[in-house]
């Protein structure tokens, strides 16, 4: 294991699931957030996030003082001789990342940094980020590595003690040599690589994922006009070991943090370099066609008019198992069936006060539970995935909300149930039970 203190810049869910999975491989790590409250909170292993299994892991480090907490970017950095960067790099709104704040916190820290020092961009940043901070930090005895991560929103702990790859880049080998041994713990497979391609490595696969899910979402529309299965399809389509079974799940559209961010960020990196990718603007696009079609199901579900029709959405959050409501597709759902009038009354296991209107989406009401969103409600249309939703009592739905049509917009509800209830039932491409 090298030698070497961690800093980590930034306790977003990057920096701190990244802080708490190194200090568990045994590393001594520092983790510093601009907001003091929050540094608190943390200190005393709160976590401010929904994450599987990071509680446990933060007290654990905690308690065995590898792991500490403090305000600014300033403390952490001292005596550190790795330094991850894990800042926010929104969507600048022209699709670009900006990557105004991790310039300015570069430029805070890089004349407190000892010789020697590594540091690491683990968020996502565009190619030649890090060429720029070596720009910005005018230190040559300093080296800068890129090292993306692969966490899913959830599943954030497990994607980092069981990586599929760990990827580094540098201009500087052994500093990236330095970084990869890191994670020796993982016994996973290095990639180290130039600092341009460790960063397109992250655009590429983040846009791979999000071109599957629109293929697939695109494929569910066809199956619905030709009367084919679109769960039939991707299980044959699976077992192709090129293709491969997963994220194949047709849905509402994908959203998140990450994706739709990615892929209009690389889609702006090629054009900015004049490079054709006529499959990113497709991606995006066929991904609005998605949301489009479920709102267009659940229209078609009360009768062609929205006007007024009683609309509970089960689900919000932009997946299950996380309390994230970014760029979720059930949002997109939301403000089109809102922009034609419904009245809508929502439910999900993370989201406990009633939406405000907020980011152009619609304000949602919150249910106490999924049988009371459905209260009165003309059509339900389930909308993330939540195992707890599998679990539906459906007699009780009829009860409450007599002559309903479930939209499930997941293929997740068993479509005999619903029926044997007395309910409609609507799948998402494929035939729905009778037909
Ligand atoms: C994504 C990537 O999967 C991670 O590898 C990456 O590290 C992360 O972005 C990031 O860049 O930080 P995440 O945003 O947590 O992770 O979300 P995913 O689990 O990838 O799901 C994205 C969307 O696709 C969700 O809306 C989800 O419901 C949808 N999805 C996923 C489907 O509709 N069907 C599927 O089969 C899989």
């Amino acid at each position: 294991m090298p030698d070497g203190r961690i800093a980590v810049i930034g306790t977003g869910y990057v920096g701190l699931t990244s802080g708490t999975c190194l200090a568990s491989l045994g590393h001594e790590v520092v983790c510093g957030d601009v907001d003091p409250a929050k540094v608190e909170r943390m200190s005393g292993g709160e976590v401010p996030i929904f994450e599987d299994g990071l509680q446990e892991l933060m007290r654990q480090g905690i308690a065995a003082g590898n792991l500490t907490f403090v305000h600014g970017a300033r403390n952490a950095v001292r005596g550190a001789r790795f330094i991850f960067l894990c800042l926010p790099t929104p969507d600048g709104g022209d699709g670009r990342a900006d990557l105004r704040i991790v310039h300015q916190v570069v430029a805070e820290i890089g004349p407190l940094l000892d010789p020697g020092a590594i540091l690491v961009t683990k968020s996502t940043v565009p190619v030649g980020t890090a060429e720029d901070i070596i720009v910005t930090l005018d230190r040559s005895d300093v080296s800068v590595v890129s090292n993306p991560e692969f966490l899913q929103e959830g599943t954030a702990v497990r994607n980092f003690m069981k990586p599929d790859r760990v990827v580094v880049g540098s201009q500087d080998r052994a500093a990236a040599e330095a970084v990869a041994a890191l994670y020796d713990k993982l016994k996973a497979p290095k990639v180290i690589t130039s600092a341009e391609s460790s960063e397109l490595i992250k655009y590429a696969s983040n846009a791979f994922l999000a071109m599957k899910l629109s293929f697939i979402n695109s494929i569910a529309g066809l199956a619905e006009v030709v009367g084919a299965d679109v769960v039939e399809i991707a299980h044959g389509m699976g077992f192709d070991e090129r293709i491969g079974d997963k994220f194949l799940k047709a849905g509402p559209g994908w959203g998140g943090s990450c994706f739709p961010k990615d892929t209009k960020a690389l889609a702006t990196i090629a054009l900015d370099r004049g490079v054709s990718f006529p499959l990113l603007a497709a991606t995006t696009l066929s991904n609005e066609e998605a949301q489009d079609r479920m709102a267009d199901k659940v229209r078609d579900a009360a009768g062609g008019d929205l006007a007024g029709v009683k609309v509970a959405l089960w689900g919000l959050t932009f997946k299950a198992n996380t309390d994230d409501l970014r760029d979720s597709p059930a949002l997109e759902v939301a403000l089109r069936l809102d922009t034609e009038g419904a009245r809508l009354r929502g439910y999900d296991p993370t989201v406990s006060a009633d939406l405000p209107a907020k980011n152009g989406y619609p304000a949602v009401p919150a249910a106490g539970d999924a049988y009371d969103a459905a209260a009165g409600a003309s059509v339900i249309v389930l909308l993330t995935e939540w195992a707890e939703f599998a679990e539906i009592d459906m007699t009780k739905v009829a009860e409450v909300a007599p002559g309903a049509v479930i939209v499930d917009g997941r293929n997740l509800l068993d479509p005999q149930a619903a029926v044997a209830a007395g309910l409609r039932y609507v799948p998402l491409g494929r035939r729905p039970p009778g037909c």
